[in-house]
């Protein structure tokens, strides 16, 4: 059976724990509409250990940002749950490794032979010279732009493929009343930074930014503002109050051009509202960022003192299993890592993601995780905040960089 809790039950979580049967308390972000793709892998978990009751304990909030602030609170109190959701990267690694709250996972690599089975890069990026420290349940991209083929035809534009061939099509948007690109709350405007810091930086430059060999207030990062303002000026003013679904309703709905967001758009599109991609939803790398693919993985690791350790490890050998990823990942809109995965099972859009994964540039995002730790990824809001009341690009730059220094981006 499974328990769903939100999180005014959290608290109430071990008082539920029903006679002597064995637990795992399974944290995450994804509920509601974010909710099938880890149900179903949830159902496969019970069908192989039918001991054990699973606690899905989800804290909604796109991006995990109200999840992360709950696990904070559970983590420094001594109360982790036995396995939660986090980015494979620094979100984790800067975070709970450094501060020793992960049990080191390369023993049960070496048994399930993942070193083998998972790229090398990604294994990079969950690792550190200490240790493994989560398993890649999928790869994301980051930088996909989103639009209905019909609606463009109508409008009469073309999809653009750099930033300035859309600022020479929004007007022809706007003056049909159309939004012409759909924004929802801050983490989904970082989530568009980060895609035009990518284009109009490259993947030399974008990668130098993470690495502390280029400054957030250098000319050409300081250009990266100037270009996301000018954007921003072609996005709907209401944002702030919609979810990234409520966004991409908007695109489906006909009232927006594109959207850029996460390829968990697709698996919306698709799994929640039933579309089918290439006739009902079109999709481009985001502008000026072809042959890049800005990944994040969603990983799961193992807490010290994780009360249910068994179960856990159990979790963990599904999650990285080539059935679990394969059950899991058609309905989340992301790819399965593993060299191995069965690619008929996986849709239009999701084959040509493979496609663009094992032959582009890959970089890491920020707001997911992979490229920056969790302080400078949650205070990076404040400096998009003050931007946006601003406008002032320079005074962005300088901000960024006084973060970075203070964060340990680079160090
Ligand atoms: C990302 C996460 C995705 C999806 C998205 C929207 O950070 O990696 O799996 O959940 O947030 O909430």
């Amino acid at each position: 059976m499974v328990k769903r809790l939100c999180i005014g039950a959290l608290l109430g979580a071990s008082s539920l724990s029903v006679a002597q049967a064995q637990q795992l308390e399974i944290f995450s972000w994804w509920a509601g509409d974010e909710g099938p793709a880890l149900e179903a892998l949830i159902d496969l978990y019970e069908e192989r250990y039918p001991g054990t009751e699973v606690v899905n304990a989800t804290v909604t909030g796109g991006a995990g940002v109200n999840a992360r602030a709950v696990l904070t609170t559970r983590m420094l109190g001594g109360d982790p749950p036995d396995t939660f959701q986090v980015h494979a990267g620094q979100e984790l690694i800067g975070t709970w490794v450094a501060a020793g709250r992960m049990e080191d996972l390369t023993p049960l690599f070496e048994e399930e032979g993942w070193n083998e089975v998972f790229p090398e890069g990604l294994l990079e990026l969950s690792s550190t010279d200490e240790g493994i420290w989560s398993v890649p349940v999928n790869v994301h991209r980051s930088n996909v732009m989103w639009y209905v083929p019909a609606n463009l035809e109508g409008w009469g534009i073309e999809v653009p493929t750099s930033w300035e061939a859309f600022l020479e099509v929004c007007p022809t948007l706007q003056e049909q009343g159309v939004t012409p690109l759909v924004l929802g709350e801050n983490w989904t405007q970082q989530h568009l930074w980060e895609s035009v810091a990518l284009a109009v930086l490259g993947p030399d430059n974008y990668d130098a930014l993470w690495s502390g060999e280029l400054a957030f207030d250098s000319p050409e990062a300081v250009g990266v503002w100037e270009t996301f303002g000018e954007i921003m000026a072609c996005t709907n003013d209401d944002a702030a109050g919609l979810s990234w679904q409520q966004a991409t309703d908007r695109l489906v709905a006909g009232e927006a051009a594109f959207n850029i967001m996460g390829d968990w758009a697709a698996g919306y599109m698709t799994t929640t509202l039933g579309l089918e991609p290439e006739t009902d939803f079109g999709w481009a790398a985001s502008p000026g960022t072809d042959g890049v693919f800005m990944l994040l993985a969603d990983a799961f690791g193992l807490p010290v003192g994780a009360p249910n350790r068994e179960a856990t490890l159990n979790w963990l050998r599904l999650v990285g299993s080539r059935e679990g990823q394969d059950v899991f990942n058609p309905l989340k809109g992301s790819i399965s890592p593993r060299l191995d995965s069965d690619i008929s099972l996986y849709n239009a859009y999701l084959q040509s993601a493979y496609e663009d994964y094992s032959t582009d540039r890959q970089v890491g995002s920020l707001v997911h995780g992979a490229a920056a730790n969790q302080t400078f990824m949650s205070e990076f809001a404040n400096v998009l905040e003050t931007y946006l009341s601003s406008g002032d690009a320079q005074q962005a730059g300088a901000a960024a960089q006084e973060l970075a220094t203070r964060t340990g981006i680079g160090g």
